[in-house]
């Protein structure tokens, strides 16, 4: 249909893909063969049947192991590029990644060495055609505050070479029973460092941790958010301070955070007024990037062409770019 086709020919920024969630199970299999690492899957086959989640943290499993095939420069240049490929055949013009240092650091992969590799795919994709990005330094809150405030200390010598792509923290891993409030402190260094602040809050965790998220962190956008709908005066917060969600429909259909597409509470959220927008979170392990998820809600919620394109226009007015950047791509 022609409608579904406007969607994926439409420009449109990602403002929430893990790129270790990127991270396709080819990609996984030739890395560790590359560094002769036994994966706990006999093959790539195998490894993608393991892809059937009942929550969060069956999925976090997964994808920390998968993880674990990253350790040079050069790996993380690889699954960038693909990344990107996937993207660009989206019709995203603009991208802010997160990425996970802990969970590389943790097996001795210099924090530099993941920003060399991330950040040479970037800026090739930029001078080949403009690709524009941003880099999100995302703490794991099931680990320490300790560890994430090592993790800050590592990123600041390097904030001013990477000054122009890495330019906020997030907050993400197991949500449950680790709320925004244990990360107050490290969240309050990264802003007197001048970085901007996101944060998961709301995919399986009470709308009390999407507000310790908005007053305690003082984040600039909420990731998923999607319990929001569950206290009015928040939906009404979120509208009124146009507070954008960074929602991900399929990762929360296979997460099972709703059981059908249908109850996703995305079109209730905007139609109130929320600022909605629509992204992949981690598209290797929920089968589809931006555009399969563009397209799954628009298809279940019934979405018009113009609440569709009010989603793409919020992505860029959520961005964190300049207002020349911004001009130059709605
Ligand atoms: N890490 C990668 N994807 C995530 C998600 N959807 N929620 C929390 N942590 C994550
Ligand atoms: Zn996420």
């Amino acid at each position: 249909p022609t409608f579904l086709h406007q969607i994926a020919g439409s420009p449109k920024a990602e403002l929430h893909i893990h790129i270790e969630g990127s991270l396709e199970p080819e990609l996984i299999f030739a890395l560790a063969e590359r560094h002769g690492i036994t994966l706990p899957y006999a093959s790539i086959e195998a490894l993608r049947a393991a892809y059937a989640f009942t929550d969060l943290q069956s999925f976090l499993n997964v994808y920390y192991a998968g993880a674990g095939v990253l350790l040079e420069a050069e790996d993380f240049y690889q699954m960038t590029r693909a990344y990107i490929e996937r993207a660009r055949a989206d019709n995203v013009i603009h991208s802010e990644i997160f990425f996970d240092p802990q969970t590389h650091t943790e097996r001795g992969v210099p924090m530099a060495a993941m920003l060399e590799g991330i950040e040479a795919a970037l800026a090739e994709a930029e001078r080949a055609d403009g690709f524009s990005s941003r880099l999100i330094l995302c703490f794991l809150r099931h680990l320490s505050e300790e560890s994430a405030h090592e993790a800050l200390a590592q990123a600041l010598p390097l904030l001013g070479r990477y000054a122009h792509r890495l330019i906020g923290v997030g907050l993400d891993s197991s949500e449950l029973g680790h709320p925004p409030s244990k990360f107050e402190r490290v969240f309050a260094q990264a802003r007197r460092a001048g970085l901007r602040a996101v944060a998961h809050a709301g995919e399986e965790g009470p709308p009390d941790y999407i507000y310790q998220a908005l007053d305690l962190l003082k984040v600039d956008r909420i990731d998923h958010g999607v319990r929001a709908s569950e206290d009015p005066a928040l939906v009404r917060r979120l509208a009124d301070s146009r507070i954008a969600l960074t929602v991900c429909p399929l990762s929360n259909l296979k997460l099972c955070v709703f059981d059908d597409m249908r109850k996703h509470t995305l079109k209730s959220l905007l139609d109130a007024g929320v600022a909605i927008t629509i992204n992949s979170d981690d598209p290797a392990y929920f089968g589809g990037y931006v555009n399969a998820n563009y397209i799954a809600a628009a298809d279940a919620l019934t979405l018009s062409a113009a609440e569709v394109r009010t989603i793409a226009a919020n992505s860029f007015e959520a961005a964190f770019i300049s207002a020349d950047e911004r001009a130059g791509m709605m």
